[in-house]
C-alpha cells in the first residue's frame, strides 16, 4: 500500500491523470491493451476532464477498454448514472476502443448477470479477470464501488458482479465483487474533501471491523495506492 497526499484537489487530479496515462502506456506496451475500471461519484470528474483535455494525443485510446466498478439502477442518461458522468467528461471526447457499460436500466440481477457475462467474454477466462487498473473512491461511510457497510455483496466470492441491496439508500446497486477488484494489477483510490477524513483515518489506521468500512477489504497484490488531498488526509497520523 502507498499513500500520497496532494495539497489541493487540482493537484490530485493532475497526478491521477498522469498515473492513468503511465499505466495505460505500460499495459499497452506489455499486453497490447489497457482494461481500466472507472469509478463513479464526483471525485474522478476532474481527473477524467484532464485526461480528455491534455491526454488526447498522449494515450493510444484505441487500445483502451473501459469498464465500470459499479452503477446505479438507472438508465444511461439519468443524472445519477456513472456512465453519463464519465461520458460527458471523458468518453465522448476520446476515441476509446470500447466502452463496456453496466446496463443500469435492467432489473439489477439481470444487469449484474449480463455484465459478468460481458466480462467473461472479454477476458476469456473462468479464473479471475485481471484489470490493468481499477479506479475507486470512498464514501464518508467507508463504502467503495457499491460495496456498502454490512451489505450482502461483501460476502460474495463466487461471482464477478452482483446486484447489492443498499437499504440505507433504499435502492439496489450493481457492483464488482471484492475478489475481482483484488485481482486487478493496480487499484487506485482517489479521495478528497474533509467529509472523507474520518472514514479515511479508520480505513488506513483504525481497527474497526472491515464489514463496517468495506474499503478496508480492497487488498490487491502489493496493496492499493491511495491518492488523497490534504483535507481528506487531515486526520491521518504521520505518514
Ligand atoms: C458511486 C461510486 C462510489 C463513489 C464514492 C465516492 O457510484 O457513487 O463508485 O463508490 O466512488 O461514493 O463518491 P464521491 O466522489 O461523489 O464522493
Amino acid at each position: 500500500m502507498s499513500v500520497h497526499v496532494y495539497s489541493s484537489s487540482e493537484e490530485l487530479a493532475e497526478a491521477a491523470a498522469r498515473e492513468f496515462a503511465a499505466k495505460a502506456e505500460e499495459a499497452i506496451e506489455e499486453r497490447g491493451h489497457f482494461a481500466v475500471v472507472l469509478a463513479g461519484g464526483s471525485t474522478p470528474e476532474a481527473t477524467y476532464g484532464i485526461l480528455a483535455r491534455d491526454y488526447i494525443d498522449r494515450i493510444d485510446w484505441s487500445k483502451v477498454y473501459v469498464f465500470f466498478g459499479d452503477e446505479r439502477n438507472v438508465p444511461p442518461h439519468h443524472e445519477d448514472s456513472n456512465l453519463k458522468m464519465a461520458s460527458e467528461v471523458l468518453l465522448d471526447h476520446v476515441p476509446v476502443g470500447n466502452v463496456h457499460r453496466i446496463r443500469g436500466e435492467l432489473p439489477p440481477d439481470e444487469a449484474a448477470e449480463a455484465y459478468e457475462e460481458e466480462l467473461r467474454k472479454f477476458f476469456q477466462t473462468e479464473d479471475v479477470p485481471r484489470f490493468d487498473l481499477v479506479l475507486l473512491g470512498i464514501g464518508a461511510d467507508g463504502h467503495t464501488a457499491s460495496l456498502f457497510p454490512e451489505t450482502p455483496a461483501l460476502e460474495v466470492h463466487d461471482r464477478w458482479v452482483v446486484a447489492n441491496p443498499v437499504p440505507r439508500l433504499n435502492t439496489t446497486r450493481i457492483t464488482l465483487t471484492i475478489p475481482i477488484i483484488n485481482a486487478a494489477l493496480a487499484v487506485y483510490f482517489l479521495v478528497e474533501g474533509e467529509d472523507k477524513a474520518e472514514a479515511l483515518r479508520e480505513i488506513l489506521e483504525g481497527d474497526a471491523n472491515p464489514r463496517a468500512y468495506p474499503a478496508k477489504l480492497i487488498q490487491p497484490h502489493g496493496g492499493p495506492k491511495w491518492m488523497v488531498d490534504q483535507s481528506a488526509a487531515s486526520l491521518l497520523g504521520e505518514l
